[in-house]
């Protein structure tokens, strides 16, 4: 059996392992291969990033979904929920308030909503690009057909979230109802790649019923699909939901993962997110502190936050955009790290 440290130095050389090596690492890794890998992770964030940290303003649109995920808080079929729709002029307004903080690219998410039809959204787009042409935006809105994400895209989006959440057929389907397919969501995000997105994909770290060697079939997806954005947290339960009583998912274990990503595809931008900082108060430092660079403060209203609770114990619903921010600051500069003003796009490796 090959040593965990050398199959860390091998996959920070060649950027990737065989699926038996991914799952090596996942289940034999001690203390020391842990502060080994993540501190490989931090230097090979540092050399591209620097101590830049880039923002995203998180704007919560809507909270109706036609989707019915057994493991989202906002799924259809939770009748708990108090529904909402943010209106042109709150989203405008909410992005306002994020160029005065210094936001520069804006993250627009939110459940499949058809009441956000392709002239809704297209018009919504053009009008932020258009009073913020300084600014990226970032869609974060389902599986739409290759016309609608093209439509938007021309509007002027300029990339696209999408976690594929499990690369393996057979877990997915035991995360989602059978309407809702692997193969379906892998065109998506094939189709945003070809359509020129800035593309996001990603996963969470113990959903019910996965194994170790779903996780190596997670990295090997993102290492042949080269997104440019990866993002990653821990599986969380919501107590309206069919995995009300399921384990969440491993803090360790997530930033291990976070780690194996950068020195993956080590120009990425992963962010360290508010999953993580939910399951633990020093989490979104500690995914920094493994080689993520982004930070996704919440600029949504906050009489609407609370209704957008994926998982239970959301943190930051109750914080207005500046205290968000303010907070990230401080927390990001306490471990030597900066906010910068700055769209933060991807780079190739030169
Ligand atoms: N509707 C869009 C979509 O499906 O991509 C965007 C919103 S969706 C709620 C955003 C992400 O939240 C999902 O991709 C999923 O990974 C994550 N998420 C949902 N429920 C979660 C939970 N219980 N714990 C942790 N993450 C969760
Ligand atoms: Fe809405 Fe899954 S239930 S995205």
């Amino acid at each position: 059996m090959a040593e965990i440290r050398a199959l860390i130095d091998r996959l920070e050389r060649d950027r990737t392992l065989h699926k038996e090596e991914f799952i090596e690492l996942l289940t034999r890794y001690t203390a020391e291969d842990f502060a080994y890998i993540r501190e490989k992770a931090r230097k090979t964030a540092q050399s591209i990033f620097g101590d830049k940290i880039y923002t995203r303003g998180l704007i919560e649109f809507s909270n109706y979904c036609r989707n019915d995920c057994y493991y989202c808080g906002i799924r259809r079929s939770n009748g708990e929920v108090d529904r909402y729709r943010l209106s042109k002029e709150d989203i405008l307004k909410c992005c306002d308030i994020g160029y005065e903080l210094g936001f520069r690219t804006y993250v627009l998410q939110g459940g499949e909503d058809g009441a956000f039809n392709d002239d809704i959204m297209t018009d919504l787009i053009v009008s932020i690009k258009e009073k913020h042409p300084d600014c990226a935006i970032t869609l974060s809105a389902g599986e739409l057909s290759y016309e609608s994400y093209k439509r938007y895209f021309e509007a002027g989006a300029d990339r696209y979230l999408l976690r594929h959440e499990t690369a393996n057929a057979d877990h997915y389907a035991k995360l989602h109802p059978e309407r809702l397919t692997l193969e379906a969501r892998k065109k998506c995000l094939y189709d945003l790649k070809d359509i020129g997105y800035q593309v996001g994909t990603g996963f969470m770290v113990g959903s019910p019923y996965q194994t170790p060697e779903n996780l190596a079939e997670d990295l090997l997806f993102i290492k042949e699909f080269q997104p440019e954005m990866i993002g990653i947290g821990p599986f969380l339960p919501h107590h309206q939901t069919p995995f009300a009583d399921q384990e969440k998912g491993s803090y360790e274990l997530t930033l291990l993962l976070i780690a194996i990503l950068r020195l993956l595809i080590p120009n990425a931008n992963i962010p360290s997110t508010t999953a993580l900082g939910t399951i633990n108060p020093r989490g979104r430092e500690e995914g920094i502190l493994s080689g993520a660079n982004v930070v996704m403060p919440n600029l949504s209203p906050v009489d609407v936050r609370k209704n957008y609770e994926l998982y239970d114990n959301k943190i930051c619903t109750g914080d207005e955009a500046a205290e968000c921010r303010m907070c990230l600051q401080g927390r990001m500069e306490s471990i030597g790290y900066r906010l910068v003003n700055e769209r933060g796009d991807f780079q190739p490796l030169i």
